[in-house]
Formats: C-alpha cells, structure tokens, sequence
C-alpha cells in the first residue's frame, strides 16, 4: 500500500487539490471529512455519532476514524491501495495507527505535503466556499466560481455552504487543529520527507508543484 499525507488546517486547499492531482497521479482520493459528510447524509450509526462533532467543528474520536479509514483501505483490491489522505491522520494516535498498519501491510509513506497559508486566507477561502448539494464538488463564489451562480459545473445541482463553514464552527476548527494537529507538522518532520508548499498561491501553481512532489516521493 502506498500513501501520501495532505496536511493543512481547514481552508488550505486539500480537497481541491486532491480531487485535481489523485487521478493523475494513480491515486484514490481518501477524503475523511466527505466520508462523515456521507455517513451524515445517509442517516448511518457512524453519521449520527458523527454529526454534534462535525455541527461543533470538534474531532470525531479517534477509534470511529480509523475504523472508516481501515474499511476504506481494504475495500480497495490490494494492488488498487495507493490513497492520497486528506483530513488524516489528524490526531497523533491516528498517525500512529496507520504506521502500524503500514507496517503490518508493508505499505509505505511516498510523501507527507503541508499546505500552508496565512489564517485571514483561510477564514477568506471557507467564508466563499460553495458546494455542491448532490455530488459535492467545491467552489468558492470569487477565487473558483461556477460558470453559473449558485449552480454545479459538473452536475447542475444546488451550490450550498457547508452547515460547518458559518464563523463561529471556523473559529473552532482553526484552534482544534493548532491544538490537535499541528503537532504532526514536528512528527512527520522528524520522520524526514516532510515537505510544505505555500498554498496561498494561485491553484493551478499548486496543483502542478504537489502533482511533481508526488510523483517524485513515488519514484
Ligand atoms: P474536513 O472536511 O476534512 O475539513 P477540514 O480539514 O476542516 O478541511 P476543509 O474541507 O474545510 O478545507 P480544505 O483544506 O479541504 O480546503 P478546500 O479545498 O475545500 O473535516 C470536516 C470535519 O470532519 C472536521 O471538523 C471533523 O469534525 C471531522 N473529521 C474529518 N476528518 C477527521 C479525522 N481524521 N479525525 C477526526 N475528525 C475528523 O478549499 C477551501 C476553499 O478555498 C474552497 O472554496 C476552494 O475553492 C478555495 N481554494 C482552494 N485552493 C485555493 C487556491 N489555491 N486559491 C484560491 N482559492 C482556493
């Protein structure tokens, strides 16, 4: 199994680059957060668990994560686990689970890319964000609009907030990941490989430098 680490606190760009670097790179995008988001949607016990954490922008504990992250993995044939992880590990205990379970796969970590980007960036980007009622993809109403208001490129369906995305939910994501996170910056970087990439650069700038870091920690 392959893996490679997306950092970055809420707002950086992870799920946007992702869904425009994974399939040209041979990898499946892993996002957590539009796991929950369809657990939630689709009324499951781990939806209903789930929720109070996501409406508060708390993290969901621990043991309900990596078991999604382990049912994803291994849902996958064993020559298709190549995954690009966004939104995990987010808390040391996790990243300590999937070392083990690389371990025990003898799976590898390619490459672990922090996005970073000033915080009024980030409050500016979750602010705009939009997204899509039916299938999900993201837009933000001035950096990345729709060709249509308020409508899908992709699908045509309805262009929404996310019910986190409102300014107090924000705030409390930012401080959950300085306080739960961000020590992972210091963990992958004691590791080695740990590389950071200014995301508050123009998208296609980013994608094309995560795009070659990829393919080079593959190579
Ligand atoms: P999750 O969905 O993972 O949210 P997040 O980490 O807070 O990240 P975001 O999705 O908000 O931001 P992003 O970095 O993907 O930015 P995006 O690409 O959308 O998690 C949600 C919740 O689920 C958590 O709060 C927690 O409760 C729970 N959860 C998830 N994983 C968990 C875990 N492992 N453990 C415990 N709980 C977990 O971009 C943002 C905006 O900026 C968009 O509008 C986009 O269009 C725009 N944009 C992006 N890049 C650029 C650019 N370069 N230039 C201009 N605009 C840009």
């Amino acid at each position: 199994m392959d893996v490679v680490i997306l950092l970055g606190a809420p707002g950086s760009g992870k799920g946007t680059v992702c869904t425009r670097v994974a399939e040209a790179v041979g990898y499946r995008h892993l996002s957590t957060g539009d796991r929950l988001r369809e657990a939630v949607k689709a009324g499951t016990a781990v939806g209903r668990e789930a929720r109070p954490y996501i409406e508060r922008g708390d993290l969901v504990p621990d043991e309900v994560m990596i078991r999604i992250v382990a049912e994803a993995m291994t849902s996958e044939a064993p020559e298709l686990r190549r995954f690009i992880l966004d939104g995990f590990p987010r808390t040391d205990a996790q990243a300590l689970l999937l070392q083990q379970r690389l371990r025990d796969e003898g799976g590898r970590i390619c490459a672990v890319i922090l996005l970073e980007a000033p915080r009024d960036v980030l409050i500016e980007r979750l602010a705009g964000r939009r997204v899509c009622r039916d299938c999900g993809a993201t837009y933000h109403v001035v950096n990345i609009p729709p060709k249509h208001e308020g409508q899908c490129d992709a699908c045509g369906g309805e262009l929404v907030q996310r019910p986190d995305d409102n300014e107090a939910t924000v705030r409390n994501r930012l401080e959950v990941y300085e306080r739960q996170t961000a020590s992972l910056i210091e963990f992958y970087e004691r590791a080695g490989g740990l590389r950071r990439v200014d995301s508050a650069r123009p998208l296609d700038v980013m994608v094309s430098e995560i795009r070659d870091l990829i393919v080079a920690g593959v190579s």
